[in-house]
This record gives C-alpha cells, sequence and structure tokens, in this order.
C-alpha cells in the first residue's frame, strides 16, 4: 500500500468512527515549553485540561490527524532502519469520556481504552490486513506512583491475543509524556508488527506540572503511529527508507554513498525542507539551532562528497507538495544558500584546526562550536577516532556551562536580579536539598562507608562524588531513588541551627572532610534523617523539591563514584 493510500485510509477509518479530521499544525507549536511539535497530541494540549471546548470548536470530542513532527533526541539513531527526526504521524485522539464508554449524550461522543484499543486493532487486522499472529501488544505493567493498567490489559485480551503476545512493560516504555515540563500523560498500550513498535496509544488520565502527578477530570486518548514505520510494514521493507516516502529522494543521491551517509543527507533534508517552510530559520538558540546543526551537517556532507543538496531539497519539495503546500522552494533553496555561504569559510578554518588536534574532548569540541560553528554531529564524524570519547552529554553540558556564564554576565552588565535569576536560584536550592537526600539516601542503601568526596550543582542537574568501590546496580539506584522521592512527598520540614564546631560533631552531623569550618558552623536537618554541616541555602519543606530523578551513575576513579541526578 503506498503512503498516499495509508493516509486516506487511516483519515477515511477514523471518519467513519465519528472523528472529525483536523489539518496537521506547524512544527513550531503555540506552547513555550517546547520547541518543535514532536506528536500529534501538541496542538490539542489544552483541549485535554479543559481550557478549551472541543464540542464548540469541533462539535464532536473526535479527532484525527496527520502530524508533521520532529524529534530532535533521535538524531543520534538516524542512520539505522527505522529513525528519522521528521516524520509525519498518524494519530486519533479523544477528549474526555463520558460514562464507561460513551453513550452519546448532549453532542459528547468521547471514548476510552475499550474503543481505542478496538478500533487499533480493527484497522490493523480488517483494515490493513495484517495478520493478528504478527501483532504483539504491550501494556503499562504499574509502579508506585501510577497502578497496573488492568482495564488494558483486559481489554487486550478479549480481542483474542495470547498470553505470549501481551508484553508488560515499565514506566519507560509504556508511560507516555508530558512534551515539555508539563502536560497530560499516561499509561500506553503499544501495538508491535514483527515486533517493530508502531503505535502507541496513550491514555491521558493524568496531568504533570512542577507539583507532580494529579488525576485529570476527564481522561482522553492520544495515539500515534508513524507513517514511515507503518509503511515500512505494508511495503514489506526492511528498513523506512526503502518505502515511497524515502525511496524517490534517496535514489537521487550517488550509489557510492554509504548508506548510512544516505540516510542521515535524506532524513535531515526533509526536515530542513519542512522546518524552514514553517518560517524556522537558523540560529544559535532554541529551534533555530536545531536547524542550523541539521543544514551544517548536510553542508558538510555536500562540501565532501561533492553533492547537490539544492536538486535533492527541490525533489523533496516535489514529493511532498501536494499534501503540504505550505512547502515553499523559493525559501528553502535561498535560506540554503545563504546558510551555506555563511558556513563555508568557517568550516574550512575549523576542520584546519580540528586535524591539528590529537584528540578532541567536549572542551575542544565547544571551542570548535563556538569559534567555528561547526555542530557537534560534524565533530564527531570528522574527528573520528580522535573523538571516539567525546559524548554527546558532555558536549552538551559544556554548552550550558557557556550559557550560563554569558548569562550571569548580561544579569552583572545590566545589574538585574531579574525573574530569570529568581527563578534560576531556586531550582539550585531545591537540587541542593535534594544532594542531601540523595547522600542520606546512598548511606542507607549502600552503607554507612559511603562518604561525600564532592558535589556541584548547575541548573539542570546536581552531580554527587562518593567513595565506593563497585557499580551501582539498577535495583540500588531504584532504590536510592524511590526512597529520596518518599522523603520528598513526606514534605519533611528543612531547619538549621546555629552551633560551636565542636558541638556539631558530637551531634554525628554529616561533614564534608575536605572542607574547613569556621568555629561556629550551621547544621542542616531534613526532618529527623539527615543532618549536615551546610551553609545553606535549603527549601523549608521538601516537598517544595518535585520529583528526584537519577540521570546517571558512573566511575570517576578508583573507589570513587558519581551519580548525575535532577529534579522535574
Ligand atoms: N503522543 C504519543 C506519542 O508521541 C502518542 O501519539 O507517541
Amino acid at each position: 500500500m503506498l503512503s498516499e493510500e495509508i493516509r486516506k485510509s487511516f483519515l477515511e477509518f477514523f471518519k467513519k468512527k465519528g472523528h472529525i479530521v483536523v489539518p496537521s499544525s506547524s512544527l513550531i507549536p503555540d506552547d513555550p515549553s517546547v520547541l518543535l511539535t514532536t506528536a500529534g497530541m501538541q496542538q490539542f494540549k489544552r483541549y485535554y485540561t479543559g481550557e478549551l471546548n472541543p464540542l464548540s470548536d469541533f462539535g464532536s470530542q473526535r479527532v484525527t490527524s496527520i502530524q508533521k513532527c520532529f524529534r530532535t533526541s533521535d538524531i543520534d539513531e538516524v542512520g539505522d532502519d527505522s529513525h528519522d527526526t521528521f516524520f509525519e504521524m498518524l494519530g486519533n485522539f479523544s477528549f474526555g469520556p463520558v460514562g464507561p464508554d460513551n453513550p452519546l449524550n448532549n453532542g459528547e461522543d468521547g471514548y476510552f481504552k475499550k474503543s481505542a484499543i478496538n478500533w487499533g486493532f480493527e484497522f490493523l487486522n480488517k483494515e490493513l490486513k495484517i495478520d493478528s499472529k504478527r501483532i504483539k501488544v504491550s501494556v503499562f505493567e504499574g509502579d508506585d506512583d501510577v497502578e497496573f493498567d488492568k482495564e488494558s490489559y483486559e481489554i487486550v485480551k478479549q480481542l483474542g491475543f495470547s498470553e505470549e503476545q501481551i508484553i508488560k512493560g515499565n514506566r519507560n516504555d509504556n508511560f507516555w509524556g508530558p512534551t515539555g515540563n508539563n502536560g497530560p500523560c499516561g499509561p500506553t498500550v503499544e501495538f508491535y508488527v514483527d515486533d517493530l513498535e508502531i503505535w502507541n496509544l496513550v491514555f491521558n488520565e493524568y496531568f504533570k506540572d512542577e507539583n507532580g502527578l494529579r488525576k485529570l477530570n476527564n481522561p482522553g486518548v492520544d495515539t500515534g503511529m508513524g507513517i514511515e514505520r507503518l509503511a515500512m510494514v505494508l511495503q514489506k521493507v526492511p528498513t523506512i527508507f526503502e518505502t515511497d516516502l524515502f525511496e524517490p529522494i534517496i535514489s537521487i543521491l550517488s550509489v557510492e554513498l554509504s548508506s548510512r551517509a544516505k540516510r542521515i543527507i535524506a532524513d535531515h533534508s526533509r526536515a530542513i525542507a519542512f522546518l524552514l517552510s514553517d518560517g524556522v530559520r537558523p540560529s544559535n538558540k532554541e529551534a533555530g539551532y536545531v536547524l542550523r546543526r541539521l543544514m551544517r551537517r548536510v553542508i558538510v556532507y555536500e562540501n565532501n562528497l561533492d553533492l547537490n543538496i539544492q536538486e535533492l531539497l527541490r525533489r523533496i519539495i516535489d514529493e511532498y507538495k501536494n499534501i503540504y503546500p505550505e512547502l515553499n522552494e523559493d525559501v528553502v533553496i535561498s535560506e540554503f544558500d545563504i546558510e551555506s555561504k555563511k558556513f563555508k569559510s568557517a568550516l574550512i578554518k575549523g576542520v584546519g584546526e580540528l586535524k591539528k588536534l590529537e584528540t578532541i574532548d567536549a572542551q575542544q569540541a565547544f571551542k570548535l562550536y563556538e569559534s567555528y560553528g561547526i555542530p557537534y554531529e560534524v565533530i564527531k564524524e570528522i574527528g573520528a577516532e580522535k573523538a571516539i570519547s567525546l559524548t554527546r552529554e558532555d558536549f552538551d553540558e559544556e554548552f550550558k556551562k557557556h550559557q550560563e556564564i554569558s548569562r550571569a554576565g548580561a544579569e552583572k552588565k545590566f545589574g538585574g536580579h531579574g525573574i530569570i535569576s529568581e527563578e534560576d536560584e531556586k531550582t539550585k536550592v531545591k537540587l541542593h536539598t535534594a544532594t542531601h537526600l540523595l547522600h542520606w539516601a546512598l548511606r542507607e542503601v549502600l552503607g554507612k562507608e559511603v562518604q561525600q568526596m564532592g558535589s556541584d550543582i548547575n541548573l539542570e542537574r546536581l552531580r554527587f562524588d562518593f567513595s565506593f568501590d563497585r557499580k551501582l546496580t539498577a535495583e540500588e539506584l531504584k532504590q536510592i531513588e524511590d526512597l529520596v522521592n518518599q522523603k520528598i512527598k513526606e514534605n519533611l520540614a528543612v531547619t538549621f541551627q546555629e552551633m560551636p564546631k565542636e558541638e556539631a560533631e558530637k551531634t554525628g552531623a554529616l561533614a564534608f572532610f575536605r572542607q574547613k569550618y569556621p568555629d561556629i558552623v550551621k547544621v542542616y536537618s531534613i526532618g529527623d534523617i539527615s543532618k549536615e554541616f551546610c551553609a545553606g541555602p535549603h527549601v523549608k519543606n521538601t516537598g517544595e523539591i518535585g520529583t528526584f530523578k537519577i540521570l546517571k551513575e558512573e566511575s570517576v576513579s578508583a573507589g570513587l563514584r558519581r551519580i548525575k541526578a535532577t529534579i522535574t
């Protein structure tokens, strides 16, 4: 089945099920908490929360769409068989069920798990004729915060799936959202075909913000299926790049190129055409920075491999302009040209510098970026062996450090203590108290031999170094994370006392041995669990912290471990 037919049959199917077809929204979302549109539900966020009324806007609580999406998070995966940055998402949505599963009533026609799962299966099995033996379904197994999704499990069973075909997934795999810092989220049911994940059905029962999860009054449905993957299944090809969505684009690239290079060039060029046409322009921040990275990576390929990217961009626009008339060839070609000219001379100098280096670490990589505008991906590629230990995480950290320094500079210059810096201060204070809780939890789980060896806080995360002689297991990390979150939830008071150093030592308060303390010290206590020598400041109640999450545990040197964690 060709992609054009897939689009049609999806929208027709859900139209027959009473949905209103809504056009794709722009890749630039109307939502300051996200940079770009990453899912079909993005344009509908405020219908889930009840801020907007679907009945007055669409005359129905059921809508369906094919949404242009872009995901930076998958950029390092592009080049494999099934990942891309830009893609189209097929979706059906319901805002607010009525009763158990919707008696038509006052125009309210929302639905929930039963209809969503049944229709999902019907579409795959009856409409697209995918044999049910090839299908697997996953449901959320439950955890401390959210219960096992028994309702979905039962519905899936009733469809006739065997135990082997039903997978129970954890929080990572079967819980979705929110996009950005806040928004609707909930457990998911996912359809797999031949073990490839193709369709995600999200049951938005919750709303997440800085205070954590709360139940939504009107739970909703948000489903999303990438058309590229579905086409791969239906067209029986082993990669998305061989579907009719990519084949005409990739086929004009020379056969000499490696398939990874071709895939990256084709994917990025497609994204570039759509982003530029929706009004994103290359720059050094936010969405513009994402676009600039894609453009510069492609420009480097063009330079090194003697390609004609403009021809490729024209082909992409030809392929897609019937469906997306907003694609604007003049804008795309001229913006690409401007960026190429801007970047080319710096690129030659930068590559010259890069070649002189023996190895490239995050600091050097950042310098290359700062002085010559060479993005991380390009440094990684051209640097090859020399950049083998360079990671995106370290690079991003360096990037953020510099942003903070320049922001601090700007604040000083304007004599300001602006709102931004007050908010930043609050975040750091929360991370500081979270550091004490982490220190306490580490000693609870690993034993009292754990000693603090260092710590550091920036706006994004806390870092805590401690003595311990082996890698922590996944269970230990989870236990530590859970303990910290439990103590946050208990809303423990954080207090301090000032006292002479000797007296403080007698209380058993933990001190950081590398530090010299004055004669009178402050001792901070959290409830009756943690006591540390510390100058503060801290939050008043642990409840203010939010949700604690461990990002990474690693070795620093023999006997010294490091945890990076954050709060959301
Ligand atoms: N929002 C969900 C996703 O992006 C389902 O559409 O996977």
